[in-house]
């Protein structure tokens, strides 16, 4: 029996503009009657080839994230699509959309996610529209979801439509003349057999295995922070690389991640850096609510920073087979804030190196165009083109792949960096849930500042001097495509390469986030092992005082300093 479609009458909602990764907003948002529906029903136009076509729909299990699976398919089917594929229990990692997409060649997906913000009844929910590349949504398709949601009169839904989730199969439906399939697919096998073909497999099992006795000499901890990389970490750490049952930690997705904040960094990953600093493990991992971001952290909680991971894997692509077929590295690239480390290994690799806005969705061009291999922000993402999402367990592979190769401690391997190539000392100052009006306020006098009325200008704290070579706001003409990305952020030059950056975030659900990004280029061996806090110490004082930053935020302290 065909269901039947229905068409829906609603009303425009304010606000329903994609941030720098897709619409993220309370959990009761979304809740409000057709709120969800609305912007699906925009995400929708502008899939392109909509009939028929076969689209993907996973998350991180966060709370509302089944409920919203269940809209989507509804919605998909009243609105001519021929197939959607379904993670399990509607779990599926951002990295694992973006293969599954890129592997069956679908014309997109949709993601369910708010990342690495807290989930549960009473926190964030988010919906990300990736297109057929697997690569987040770029500006033009952003902007006319938006458009479309600043307009909406009606959306079509299939209410009679029932599916199962919990098990996987195919099922099909006859749906007002057509034929609409749902398929339920495993959440991480396409991931883990993508992930032995790129890493060796082999290597890494001989690294990890325990050995005679239960005991191995080189232990790891894997933290999934009760997100989605949970069954992710259990099939590829435990059952494929025998790295023993205790190598991970809270790897069940749980729908509030446990009442944690699923974002791995110093402040909210402690756990990890706590058991790391007991000395007992070589490598830590920890990552974030939907599996993209991850940090690396080595014996006794010695941390890479994002900055310095992407230098490093870059520069070390020879432990990594799927760099060794291809042609090779063809380019690297980073966001702007993120420290420039590796555009220290593009040029001595002679390859090119990308600055690009703030979000992964600027790399996904360059990568099309065949022009970019690894990349990361400073955000800790890290990815290459296997896919066009960063991709935390992939990072650490990448880094386990080196370590493996390199056979010494991760302190080691980050010194003998520093030595070949000079340190980046990075470090950012996220002040959160600021009021907006102030925070605005601060962006407008800053970015008057690239009139040029500070160039030349010294600044001087504690013993360190400045010279203010450049303002700007960052902009970015896309080099395959030519599209301009505007005011991305103020960026303060000095004349020695150290630099600060300033801007809001765009992916917060409610008030603004300033983020301020400081950093400065040493080659004085004796500085390499200082702490970057201390390093930067004088430059974060001068920021604060080009910025008046604590004027208007009001605030003394950063809530989160990386
Ligand atoms: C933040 C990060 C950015 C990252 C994004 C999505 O965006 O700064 O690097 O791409 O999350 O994970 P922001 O809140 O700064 O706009
Ligand atoms: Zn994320």
């Amino acid at each position: 029996m065909a269901l039947e479609v229905v068409t829906k009458p609603t009303k425009p909602f304010d606000g329903q503009k994609p941030g720098t990764s897709g619409l993220r907003k309370k959990v009761k948002v979304f809740q409000q009657e057709g709120y969800t529906e609305n912007f699906i029903q925009c995400i929708l136009s502008v899939v392109e080839g909509l009939e028929g076509s076969t689209l993907v729909v996973g998350g991180d299990g966060r709370f509302f994230g089944k409920k919203a699976v269940d809209i989507i398919v509804k919605m998909c089917a009243a609105n001519g699509v021929g197939r959607v594929l379904v993670g399990q229990e509607g779990i599926l990692s951002t990295p694992a959309v973006s293969h599954l997409i890129r592997k069956r060649k679908t014309q997109g997906g949709i993601v369910l996610t708010a990342s690495h913000n807290p989930g549960g009844p009473e926190e964030d929910f988010g919906i990300k529209f990736n297109i057929s590349n697997g690569g987040p949504a770029r500006d033009i398709e952003t902007n006319a979801i938006f458009q479309g949601t600043t307009t909406i009169k009606e959306y079509k839904i299939c209410p009679g439509l029932e599916i199962d989730i919990s098990s996987i199969g195919t099922k099909e439906f006859q749906v007002g003349g057509h034929n609409f399939v749902v398929e339920v697919v495993d959440s991480v096998e396409d991931y883990v057999e993508y992930m032995k073909t790129i890493f060796d497999f082999n290597t890494l099992r001989d690294l990890l295995q325990e050995k005679e006795g239960g005991k191995s000499d080189f232990k790891i901890r894997i933290d999934a922070m009760n997100g989605v990389t949970g069954p992710y970490v259990e099939r590829i750490f435990m059952n494929e690389l025998n790295a023993g049952p205790t190598c991970a930690v809270r790897t069940k997705p749980l729908e509030d991640f446990g009442g944690i904040h699923p974002d791995p960094n110093l402040t909210y990953a402690k756990e990890l850096v706590d058991a790391m600093r007991s000395g007992e493990y070589e490598f830590g991992a920890a990552f974030d609510g939907d599996g993209d971001r991850n940090m690396i952290l080595g014996r006794n909680g010695f941390f890479v920073t994002p900055s310095d991971s992407v230098a490093v894997i870059a520069d070390n692509t020879s432990a990594i087979p799927y760099f060794k077929t291809g042609g090779g590295v063809k380019g690297l690239a980073r966001s702007m804030p993120t420290g420039c480390a590796i555009d220290r290994v593009a040029s001595k690799k002679g390859v090119a190196c990308f600055e690009v806005p703030t979000g992964w969705k600027y790399f996904g061009n360059l990568m099309d165009a065949g022009k970019l291999s690894i990349c990361g922000e400073e955000s800790f993402g890290t990815g290459s083109d296997h896919i066009r999402e960063k991709d935390g367990v992939w990072a650490a592979l990448a880094w386990l792949s080196i370590l493996a190769s390199q056979r010494r401690p991760m302190r080691e391997v980050l010194l003998q960096h520093w030595t070949t190539y000079g340190r980046n000392f990075f470090t950012r100052y996220d002040y959160e849930n600021c009021e907006s009006a102030p925070c605005n306020e601060m962006m407008k006098c800053l970015d008057a500042l690239s009139s040029g009325s500070l160039n030349g200008k010294e600044y001087s704290n504690s013993g360190k001097t400045y010279t203010i070579a450049q303002v700007d706001n960052f902009q970015y003409t896309d080099p395959v495509d030519g599209s301009v990305a505007t005011k991305q952020g103020v960026r303060i030059l000095m004349s020695d390469g150290s630099r600060v950056v300033f801007r809001l975030s765009g992916t917060g659900s409610s008030g603004a986030t300033v983020r301020m990004y400081v950093e400065s280029y040493e080659t004085d061996a004796s500085t390499y092992e200082k702490d970057a806090q201390e390093v930067l110490g004088p430059l974060v004082n001068i920021a604060l005082e080009i910025s008046r930053l604590q004027h208007f935020t009001g605030r003394e302290k950063p809530t989160v300093i990386t």
